[in-house]
């Protein structure tokens, strides 16, 4: 037996899950690799000037956007680490333009990886958090050939999703299904410890997240939700507010997670087309699945997050999540409105 307060680790923790049929042992093998990867990668975040890895790659994603050495290479760890170990069919990064299939000389599993290699990349030069997402989906059985459209199920067939956030400590934020739990990367051990099980989110806040700077942009119920935020303990919400924007969305949901509150990317009329800037199958539904089952919520102003069928790999959505009762107020206000 482990003496108490003697943290376990992730290898154990998920050899109990398997053993209480929370997982196959195939997808307890994919989690131990996508672990193992983000080791990798934070030790190249760690490494910073010294690895020669900040800075532009000078190359852009389909998504418009510049990708940063960090971005490239963390994608590229994560693929070279999974592609071979036989539990997958398939994956599909925000830095690929499609999806990714399995090399034939490997042979092929049931599940499908999706990620964000790093999350937050502005501020990679800037030697503040950043961190990775992901997203495990089960793929239908009996397909000869794997397309776009394997990928494309709801946020709530997710069977895993986690995050690393690459902060003073690199931690690994898991869920299964059956809560979520935290565990801290021992450097000298090399190994994830589990130093937080079954984290909750309280269900009422006084702190939000959102970057003001968009705020000219915004719709009327965004507008009319934060103002009141903003009027304090006089208006009509009757308290004070704290407001705390990283732009790493991993350290966003990790504070929300360890000590409540909201966090909100809107659709603006920057791009009206566009319903906001964080992606559905790489950010919003792993980000989702984790706050669920930590008992707080996740929306898109209008419909859980979880509920929406996706139509694209690189769907963008808009994102509520956090503290319960706040998800619930910001949502209310979308919904009266008939929308954003
Ligand atoms: P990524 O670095 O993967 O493109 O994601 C950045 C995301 C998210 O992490 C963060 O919450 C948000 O973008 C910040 O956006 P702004 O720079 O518009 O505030
Ligand atoms: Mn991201
Ligand atoms: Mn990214």
């Amino acid at each position: 037996m482990t003496p108490p307060n003697k943290p376990i680790a992730l290898t154990r923790f998920l050899i109990e899950a398997q053993r209480a049929g929370h997982i196959t042992a195939d997808l307890r093998l994919l989690i131990e690799v996508v672990a193992r990867a983000c080791k990798a990668i934070s030790h190249a975040v760690n490494r910073g000037a010294l690895g020669g890895v900040l800075g532009d790659a000078g190359t852009g994603n389909i998504q418009g956007e510049a990708q940063k050495k960090l971005d490239v290479l963390s994608n590229e760890i994560l693929i070279e680490a999974n592609e071979w170990g036989g539990h997958l069919a398939g994956f599909a990064s925000e830095e690929e333009d499609d999806f990714v299939e399995v090399p034939n000389a490997y042979p092929k599993g049931r599940y499908l990886l999706l990620f964000d290699p790093l999350d937050g990349s502005s501020n990679i030069d800037v030697n503040i958090s950043v961190g990775t997402i992901f997203s495990v989906l089960q793929c239908a059985d009996g397909i000869d050939k794997l397309e776009a459209r394997h990928f494309l199920q709801p946020g709530s067939k997710q069977v895993a999703a986690g995050y690393t956030t690459y902060g003073p400590s690199t931690m690994l934020v898991l869920t299964v299904g059956h809560g979520t739990h935290a565990f801290t990367l021992d450097r000298e051990l090399g190994s994830f410890l589990l130093t937080q099980r079954d984290m909750k989110i309280p269900e009422d806040t006084k702190e939000f997240a959102i970057n003001m700077s968009n705020q000219r942009h915004w719709f009327p119920p965004m507008q009319k939700y934060v103002a009141e935020l903003l009027e304090g303990k006089t208006g009509p919400r009757g308290k004070d507010f704290n407001m705390r924007w990283v732009a790493s969305m991993v350290a966003d949901v990790h504070r929300i997670l360890t000590r409540g509150g909201i966090f909100i990317y809107p659709r603006d009329r920057r791009e009206p087309d566009k319903p906001g800037k964080l992606r559905l199958m790489y950010e919003a539904n792993p980000m989702s699945f984790i706050v669920e089952q930590a008992g707080g919520a996740a929306t898109d102003g209008m419909r859980r997050i979880m509920d929406i069928q996706p139509d694209k790999l690189h769907q963008r959505v808009a994102v509520f999540l956090g503290s319960k009762n706040e998800v619930e107020v910001a949502t209310r206000y979308h919904r009266e409105a008939g929308g954003p």
